[in-house]
């Protein structure tokens, strides 16, 4: 088991990587905890949480909505939680969300830790201590940024993790290497999926890496005034088509990365060769890179994007592979690049998501 601690302004975060989920009696006790998860964790693992107390929501992002805390409010109150009570998030993106941002403002704050169960959860969602959840189609629209206790990693959980999951997680990982880390760009092109799923030691390797890739961005740039600008990489476009397709996180961003891939090409010098390669990278790992989206439809939720400022968007683009840079594009003309990227889209195969 390999313990490190992420150093935020507020707070020090003890990673236990590799770690069972036997620990968590030693890190917790077991009557002030109640762990929030979702239906298909709470009954797969029914027998592993036995002794706890658990509120199970139901799944899926369409469900990371202020009801849904409301209703984990409800939960909670009939448990008779108090300011003692710690929230134990097990879950992937959309349960460290909830469990996050109502541990936040449950009696004004409680503790909370989690135990991330997908490779997005424990790659990306689960560090940097922004939680919140959907209005409608708006993503993560309210929210809050508070870090958990602990992070306790179980790689045991991925062996029930769902292929698609394992995609949409790869989503995020292909993001760092695009922004960050070139060499491990090559190591993903010289892999696959099942390699990953296949081998415990290298999908511990690579989780154990990314989450030290997010972490040195956010710990450099908590309340994101620079650096950390750089994760929404594929994101602007990929939160826009999200909720209006109801694609999963992983194949929006990633149709998100390609659109800012060409636009790169376009405004920024990155080279046709190297978007070739990002794009062969995503179809490698079974992502979308493209979509016949409604421009108007998807410009109106892409207006609500909290990286907008006055009538310019902080926008991501690569100047080569590993190199990610934020600019600011003035909205009128993001608009003309997106509906280029539309053109480009709409040429691709009919009924087909790119894959
Ligand atoms: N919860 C994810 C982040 O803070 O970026």
């Amino acid at each position: 088991m390999g313990k490190k601690q992420y150093k935020f302004s507020s707070k020090a975060v003890d990673c236990y990587f590799d770690a069972d989920f036997s620990l968590l009696e030693k890190l917790v006790s077991q009557e002030n905890a109640i762990i929030i998860t979702d239906d298909n964790i709470a009954s797969i693992y029914k027998e592993t949480f036995k002794g706890w107390k658990v509120i199970a929501i139901k799944p899926g992002e369409k469900n990371k909505q202020q009801s849904t805390v409301d209703h984990v409010i409800s939960e909670l109150i009939k448990l008779q939680a108090d300011r003692e009570t710690f929230i134990i998030g097990i879950g992937g993106g959309v349960i460290t969300d909830i469990a996050g941002y109502t541990a936040s403002v449950y009696m004004r704050g409680i503790k909370f830790a989690f135990l991330p169960t997908t490779i997005l959860a424990m790659v990306d969602a689960a560090i940097g201590g922004k939680n919140g959840v959907d209005v409608g189609v708006y993503k993560n629209l309210i929210g809050t940024i508070r870090h958990p206790e602990f992070l306790l990693y179980d790689y045991s959980f991925l062996k029930t993790l769902p292929k698609e999951e394992w995609i949409n997680g790869f989503a995020e990982i292909i993001k760092h290497a695009c922004i960050k880390d070139a060499a491990m760009f090559e190591l993903l092109a010289n892999n696959s999926i099942e390699e990953f799923q296949n081998s415990p030691a290298k999908v511990a390797e690579l989780i154990k890496r990314n989450a030290d890739i997010k972490y040195n961005v956010v710990s450099g740039d908590e309340f994101e005034t620079g650096e950390r600008k750089l994760l929404n990489f594929g994101h602007t476009l990929g939160h826009a088509i999200e909720n209006i397709y109801k694609l999963p996180h992983g194949s929006a961003i990633s149709i998100g990365m390609a659109a800012a891939c060409k636009i790169s090409e376009t405004i920024n010098d990155f080279s046709a060769t190297d978007g070739k390669r990002v794009i062969d990278l995503l179809k490698k790992y079974k992502l979308p890179v493209y979509l016949k989206f409604d421009k108007e439809k998807v410009w109106k939720v892409l207006l609500m994007d909290k990286k907008k400022a006055g009538d310019t968007m902080n926008f991501v683009l690569l100047n080569k592979i590993g190199e990610g840079i934020v600019k600011q594009i003035r909205l009128h003309q993001l608009k003309e690049l997106f509906n280029q990227v539309r053109k480009k889209f709409a040429k691709s195969p009919l009924g087909d998501l790119g894959v």
